[in-house]
C-alpha cells in the first residue's frame, strides 16, 4: 500500500487503522470520557457526507453550539478543550459503535449516523488517500480496491463500521440518515432532522438552509476561506479544500469494473444478510 517510510502514518488501535493525528494516549482515554446529556454525536464512516450533515446542523440551530474537533482526534489535551467548552456540543466521530465511550450510550445522547452507498464512499476515499499527506500513498484504484474490501483502510472495515451501527437501529436516541435521501429530496431529510433535534424551524428556512448547503455553495465558501485548523469535521485532515470533489451519487460506475462490482456485491450481501435496514 505504502511508500517505504509512510508506514508510520497509520497505527492499529484494538484492530482498526487511526492516523497518527489519532494518539494512542487519547484513543485509550475514551473510555473514561463524560459525556453530557445535551450532547450531539454526528457519526460516520469517512467520506459518506459529514461535512455536509455538519453544515445543516449547524445552520439549523439558533442558538450557540460548537461542531468540535473530531472526539478521536489529536492527543489527550483535546478531550481536555472539550472538557472546557461551555456552549452545547456538536461531536463528529468516525469511531465504531464499540468504540464509542460508553457514557454516550449511558446517557442516551442522540446521535446522527449517516452513510452512503459503500462503492461511492470507496470512490471517494480512493481520492482522498491519493490527495491527503497524511494518508499512505495508493498506486492504483484496483490496489485501492482491494484494501476497501479488506478493510485495511484508516478506520477500518465499512462493513464493520456500519453492522456496528446498523445493530443499534431500534435505538430512538439514533438517527440514520442516508446520504442519497438528501442528493434526492434535502428539504424532507434536513426536516427529519430539526424534528429529531427538536428543533423548530420553518419552511423558509428549510428552503434557506438547503440553498446554503448545495455541494456548489458548500465548495465556494470553502475556496473563498483560509484553510482554518477548525474547519474540518474530520479527524483525518484539517484541509477544507479537500472534502467538496464531486459530491455526486454513481460516480462508482466509472472506477469498478463489472468483475469489481460482482465481488462487491457478493460481499456486501452476504455481510448485510441480518440487516433489517
Ligand atoms: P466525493 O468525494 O464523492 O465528491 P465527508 O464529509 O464525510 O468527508 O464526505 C465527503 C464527500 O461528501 C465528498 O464526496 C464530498 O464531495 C461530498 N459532499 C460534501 N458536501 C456536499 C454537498 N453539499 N452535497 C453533496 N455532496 C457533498
Amino acid at each position: 500500500m505504502s511508500n517505504s517510510g509512510e508506514t508510520e502514518l497509520l497505527h492499529t488501535f484494538k484492530g482498526i487503522p487511526f492516523t497518527t493525528r489519532s494518539s494512542p494516549e487519547l484513543l485509550k482515554s475514551l473510555d473514561t470520557f463524560k459525556a453530557r446529556e445535551d450532547d450531539v454525536l454526528l457519526v460516520s464512516y469517512p467520506k459518506s457526507g459529514t461535512h455536509w450533515l455538519a453544515g445543516i446542523i449547524t445552520k439549523l440551530y439558533m442558538t450557540q453550539v460548537t461542531v468540535t474537533s473530531p472526539i478521536e482526534f489529536g492527543d489527550i489535551s483535546q478531550l481536555e478543550e472539550l472538557n472546557k467548552l461551555s456552549s452545547k456540543r456538536i461531536i463528529p466521530t468516525h469511531l465504531d459503535y464499540n468504540m464509542l465511550p460508553p457514557n454516550f450510550k449511558n446517557k442516551k445522547c442522540k446521535m446522527i449516523y449517516i452513510s452512503r452507498n459503500p462503492k461511492d464512499t470507496a470512490v471517494s476515499m480512493f481520492h482522498y488517500y491519493r490527495d491527503n499527506p497524511n494518508l499512505p500513498t495508493v498506486d492504483s484504484w484496483t490496489a485501492f480496491f482491494d484494501l476497501f474490501l479488506k478493510g485495511n483502510v484508516v478506520c477500518g472495515s465499512w462493513f464493520d463500521h456500519f453492522l456496528s451501527w446498523a445493530e443499534q437501529e431500534d435505538e430512538k436516541n439514533i438517527l440514520f440518515l442516508f446520504y442519497e435521501d438528501m442528493k434526492k429530496d434535502l428539504p424532507k431529510v434536513v426536516k427529519k432532522i430539526a424534528l429529531f433535534l427538536s428543533l423548530n424551524v420553518n419552511d423558509n428556512d428549510i428552503q434557506d438552509i438547503c440553498k446554503k448547503s448545495s455541494f456548489s455553495e458548500m465548495k465556494n465558501d470553502t475556496e473563498k476561506e483560509n484553510s482554518d485548523p477548525n474547519h474540518t469535521v474530520c479527524a483525518l485532515t484539517s484541509n477544507r479544500k479537500l472534502i467538496f470533489r464531486k459530491g455526486a451519487v454513481g460516480d462508482w460506475k466509472n472506477y469498478f469494473t463489472p468483475k469489481q462490482n460482482i465481488r462487491f456485491q457478493e460481499i456486501f450481501n452476504e455481510k448485510m444478510k441480518l440487516i433489517k435496514m
